[in-house]
């Protein structure tokens, strides 16, 4: 029987023993993970927690602002701010090719965010918000076993020379007691139900080359989306769905004037595993609300379509 309550009062006090009076260090990244691990250290150890949250410019919409006002207004967590939006555009600029975007994103990520930890002198613990399925598909892919398509950058990628001791106060939970215990922590059930965010995130769903001006552009559209699905009870009947930025140029036409602008895919997908997936057959009353209202409060898009892709052999993300 998992009864969150013991769940909690039994890490809250082995975290305790652990870490004593000695300062920890957490990168905190908006999702359900490293947000549970934020919510759960600061219940044990207040002010010793010590979060840094690099804004990449590739988040979702506002989610910068968001985060801020959960964890650190309303939680009261210690959170330092990284604004790296420019540096991120920067680095990506010119960069079309999937996998070394990826490349760029988990690399830039991981020096912005030992550069702050150097800066903060007395700390010596690196949290994580590694959970039990990362600790065998990690130890899977050190194998071989693993069918690793693309590289995620959960686990095992952040710097060595730091010489952190190293906590993982989720690794033995599984998703669903990390979304439980989340909520029993004073999370909000919308931010801990959330659908999965791939670290590289608006990155890999703005396709070849990446610019600011894209990311704007689908942050809202993306926005207007998983609104809609939520007013319409259609969110948590989809497992994953987001848009995705196109950087192509279609003909439209506003009244009597012709418009040339970008294309938006809205993509939507049922899985149980993420390894298999349906494309959500969402009402096309729905669709066409949503469509309707990304081209009439996003004037750089003059175009909407609907992936009806699978996977296999589609992927869900497009990159
Ligand atoms: P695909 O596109 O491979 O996606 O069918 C399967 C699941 O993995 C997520 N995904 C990623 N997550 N870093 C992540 O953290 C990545 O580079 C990455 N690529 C894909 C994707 O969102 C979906 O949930």
């Amino acid at each position: 029987l998992w009864k969150t309550d013991n769940i909690i009062d039994t890490h809250v006090e082995a975290i305790r023993e652990l870490v004593g009076e000695e300062k920890v260090l957490l990168g905190l990244s908006g999702g359900v993970d490293s947000s549970v691990v934020a919510a759960l250290l600061h219940k044990a150890i207040g002010d010793q927690l010590v979060c840094v949250f690099v804004d990449t410019g590739l988040l979702r919409y506002q989610e910068g602002d968001q985060v801020m006002q959960t964890m650190a207004d309303k939680m009261d967590i210690n959170v330092i701010r990284v604004n790296a939006q420019q540096r991120y555009y920067d680095a990506l600029q010119g960069e079309s090719d999937p996998e070394r975007k990826r490349k760029i994103i988990g690399e830039l990520f991981i020096r912005i965010f030992e550069r702050q930890a150097k800066e903060l002198d007395d700390i010596q613990w690196l949290a994580q918000g590694t959970i039990y399925p990362d600790v065998i598909e990690s130890a899977a892919s050190k194998t071989g076993k693993a069918h690793v398509i693309k590289s995620h950058h959960n686990v095992g990628g952040l710097p060595e020379d730091l010489a952190l001791k190293l906590i993982e106060p989720l690794k033995d939970l599984f998703k669903d007691e990390v979304r439980k215990l989340g909520v029993s922590l004073g999370l909000a059930p919308e931010l801990v139900y959330r659908h999965p965010f791939p670290g590289p995130g608006l990155g890999v769903r703005i396709l070849g080359e990446v610019k600011a001006e894209y990311a704007g552009i689908l942050a809202k559209a993306d926005h207007i989306f998983i609104e809609e699905l939520r007013r319409h009870d259609l969110y948590d009947k989809t497992s994953q769905a987001f848009a995705v930025f196109l950087p192509v140029k279609s003909v439209g036409v506003v009244g009597d004037a012709r418009r040339y602008e970008y294309v938006i895919a809205l993509r939507a997908v049922e899985t149980i595993d993420f390894m298999t997936a349906r494309w959500a057959h969402l009402p096309y009353e729905f669709i066409d609300l949503v469509s309707r209202r990304i081209m009439n409060e996003i004037a750089q898009v003059s175009r909407v379509v609907y992936d009806v892709s699978s996977k296999p052999p589609a992927t869900i993300e497009w990159e």
